[in-house]
C-alpha cells in the first residue's frame, strides 16, 4: 500500500517536471560518426607534434641516454564513438600503430672494460588501442557540457632497432628507456584526448546560442532543460525552446506537446521545432500588448485617401454614405485589438488564426475623435515555412478574414462597406506586417562549425521536422570551433605545468 502510494507520487512528480521541450535534436549514429572522422583528424595532427622528452638512466654498469625522440608516423586504426550509459559516449581507437626514432649514446664501465657509443635508434609500437568516456552535461547557464575520464590504454608487440652499438649492451637499458617512451606517450595521449573534449570540442558546444534575441523586446531560451541523453538510435538534446519578453523571463503558461516519435536514422540529424515555440511567441507579443494597433490616414501610406469620408472615386465615405453626409472631409481610424490569442497550428499545413475586435473612429475636422461601430473579426492565415541558413521563414500563402457589424451608433452598414473595409484596408496592411515579421525569421539554435547540408522540412503533428545530414566546416582566426590547437596551447596547463 504505502508502496503504491510512494510510486504514485513518484510518477505523478516525474509528470510535473518533466515538460515537453519546445525543441528536439537528435543526431544518430551517421551524424556521429562525422564527429568521429573530425576527433581522430584533430588527434593524429596533436600527436604528430607530441613532444617526448628524453630519456636518461643508469643501469648497473651504463649510462645511457635518448633523444630527439621524434614520432615518425602515427596511425589510428579504427575509431569510433558509441552509447556507454544514458548520458555518456565512450571513444574507443584500436590497431593504433606508432613509429619512433630517435638518437642514443651511452657509457659502459667494468672493471676495465669500457664502451661508449651513439647512433640512431627506431621503435615500431602496434595494435595499440585506448578508450575515452566523454559524459555529457549541462552547466548553469543551460549550455551543453562535455568531460572526459577514464582514458585506458592498452599495447601490442614492440619492435626496436639500435643502429651500430653493441646488442649485449643494448639488452641492459633498451626495455626499461623504451617502457619509458610508451609511459610518456600513453600519458601524452591521454592529455591530448582530455583536451579535445574539454578544450577543442567543450568551446564548440558552449559556442552554442542558448539564448536568442528576437524582435526588439523577445528572445528565444533554447537552453537546454535536461542533460543530453544516448540512446540505442540517437543522441538526443532537448532545448527548452521558448519564447521570453526580455527583461522579464515569464514563461507562458502552457507546456509543448510531446513530440511525433521518430523511428528514421538515415539522415544525420533530425530536429523537430514544436508550434508551442511560435505559439509562446504570439503570447508574449499578446500578453504585452504588441498586437493593439490603430490604422489611420498618417500610417498607412498611399492607401490613406481609403479612408476619406469625401471624395471622388474610391474611400469608405463612399460606402458608408452616413458618414459622408455627418463629417465631411474627414478620414476614418480603425482602433485594432486582439480579443484572443492568436494560435499557430501545425497539422500537415502550418496556420495561423487571429480574433480581434476592431473600433472604428472618425476623426472630425477640429481634430476630435467620434466613435462609430465596432466590427469583430475572425482571421486566418495558412503559412509556408521555408528554411534558409539556420532560420526560419514563412510565407504567407492564403488569408481569410471574416467580420461582424457591433454596437453602430450610425445604423446599418453594408456589407459591401465591410468588404471594403476588409479588403483594401484591413489585408493591405496586415499582410505585409505579417510577411515582413515570416521575412526576418525564426532563429534556430547553431553550432557555427557544423552546416546543414540539403535538409529537409516536413510539417507533423504540432511539430515542424528538419531532416538533413551535416557538413563539418573548420573556421580559423577568432572563430571559437573546433580546429587544430598548437600543442603549446594544449599542453600548457596540463601536461608540462
Ligand atoms: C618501424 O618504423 C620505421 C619508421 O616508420 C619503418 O621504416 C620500419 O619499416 C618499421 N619497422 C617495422 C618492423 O615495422
Ligand atoms: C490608438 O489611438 C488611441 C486614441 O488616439 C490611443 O489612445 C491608443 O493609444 C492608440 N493605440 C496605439 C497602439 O497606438
Ligand atoms: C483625402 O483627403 C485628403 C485630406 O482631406 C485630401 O488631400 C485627398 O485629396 C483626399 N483623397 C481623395 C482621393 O479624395
Ligand atoms: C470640403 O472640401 C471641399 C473642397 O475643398 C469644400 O468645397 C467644402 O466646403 C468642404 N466642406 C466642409 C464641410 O468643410
Ligand atoms: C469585442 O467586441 C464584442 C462585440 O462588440 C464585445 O462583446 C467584446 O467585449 C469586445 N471585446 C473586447 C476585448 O473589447
Ligand atoms: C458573426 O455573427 C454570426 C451570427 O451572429 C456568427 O455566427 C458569426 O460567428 C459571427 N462572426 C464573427 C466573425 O464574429
Amino acid at each position: 500500500m504505502w508502496l503504491l502510494f510512494i510510486f504514485s507520487l513518484f510518477i505523478f512528480s516525474k509528470g510535473l517536471l518533466a515538460k515537453n521541450p519546445g525543441f528536439r535534436l537528435q543526431i544518430t549514429q551517421n551524424g556521429i560518426n562525422i564527429v568521429n572522422t573530425v576527433a581522430a583528424d584533430l588527434l593524429s595532427k596533436n600527436v604528430n607534434t607530441m613532444k617526448i622528452s628524453k630519456q636518461t638512466g643508469r643501469d648497473i654498469n651504463v649510462n645511457y641516454e635518448l633523444r630527439d625522440i621524434k614520432i615518425k608516423k602515427f596511425q589510428l586504426g579504427k575509431s569510433s564513438f558509441t552509447r556507454y550509459t544514458e548520458n555518456s559516449l565512450r571513444w574507443t581507437a584500436e590497431k593504433i600503430d606508432l613509429d619512433i626514432d630517435g638518437q642514443y649514446q651511452y657509457e659502459y664501465s667494468r672493471f676495465f672494460v669500457k664502451h661508449s657509443d651513439k647512433g640512431s635508434f627506431t621503435v615500431n609500437f602496434s595494435t595499440m588501442s585506448f578508450k575515452i568516456i566523454i559524459q555529457l552535461g549541462t552547466d548553469g547557464s543551460g549550455r551543453p557540457t562535455v568531460r572526459a575520464y577514464q582514458c585506458l590504454h592498452t599495447y601490442g608487440p614492440i619492435k626496436y632497432v639500435f643502429h651500430g652499438g653493441k646488442d649485449w649492451i643494448f639488452k641492459l637499458f633498451a626495455e626499461k628507456a623504451i617502457q619509458g617512451i610508451r609511459n610518456q606517450f600513453q600519458n601524452n595521449l591521454c592529455g591530448i584526448l582530455k583536451d579535445l573534449v574539454e578544450k577543442n570540442a567543450q568551446r564548440i558546444v558552449s559556442n552554442v546560442k542558448v539564448r536568442i534575441p528576437l524582435g526588439n523586446s523577445m528572445m528565444v531560451d533554447y537552453r537546454l532543460p535536461s542533460i543530453p541523453s544516448v540512446s540505442t538510435n540517437y543522441l538526443e538534446v532537448h532545448l527548452k525552446g521558448t519564447v521570453l519578453w526580455r527583461n522579464s523571463q515569464n514563461e507562458a503558461p502552457y507546456s509543448a506537446a510531446s513530440f511525433p516519435s521518430n523511428y528514421d536514422t538515415t539522415k544525420m540529424a533530425y530536429i523537430a521545432i514544436s508550434d508551442y515555440l511560435f505559439n509562446t511567441m504570439i503570447f508574449q507579443a499578446y500578453r504585452h500588448n504588441m498586437l493593439v494597433f490603430n490604422i489611420t490616414s498618417t500610417n498607412i501610406g498611399c492607401r490613406k485617401s481609403m479612408l476619406n469620408t469625401t471624395c471622388s472615386d474610391k474611400c469608405i465615405g463612399k460606402l458608408i454614405p452616413q458618414i459622408a453626409k455627418s463629417f465631411p472631409n474627414s478620414s476614418v481610424e480603425l482602433h485594432m485589438m486582439s480579443t484572443k490569442q492568436p494560435v499557430t497550428n501545425i497539422n500537415g499545413i502550418v496556420s495561423v488564426t487571429a480574433e480581434g475586435n476592431i473600433s472604428v473612429y472618425v476623426r472630425k475636422l477640429d481634430n476630435s475623435r467620434q466613435y462609430l461601430f465596432r466590427v469583430s473579426a475572425v482571421g486566418g492565415s495558412k503559412v509556408n515555412p521555408r528554411l534558409n541558413d539556420r532560420m526560419l521563414y514563412g510565407q504567407l500563402a492564403r488569408s481569410e478574414i471574416q467580420t461582424n457589424v457591433t454596437d453602430s451608433v450610425i445604423g446599418a452598414i453594408d456589407e459591401k462597406a465591410l468588404q471594403f473595409l476588409a479588403d483594401d484596408i484591413l489585408m493591405p496592411t496586415l499582410a505585409p506586417m505579417v510577411s515582413g515579421l515570416c521575412k526576418r525569421g525564426f532563429p534556430l539554435p547553431t553550432i557555427d562549425s557544423f552546416q546543414f547540408l540539403q535538409p529537409e522540412l516536413k510539417l507533423r503533428k504540432n511539430a515542424i521536422l528538419i531532416e538533413t545530414n551535416l557538413k563539418y566546416i573548420p573556421r580559423r582566426g577568432k572563430s571559437t570551433v573546433l580546429r587544430f590547437l598548437p600543442k603549446e596551447e594544449i599542453y600548457q596547463e596540463n601536461i608540462y605545468s
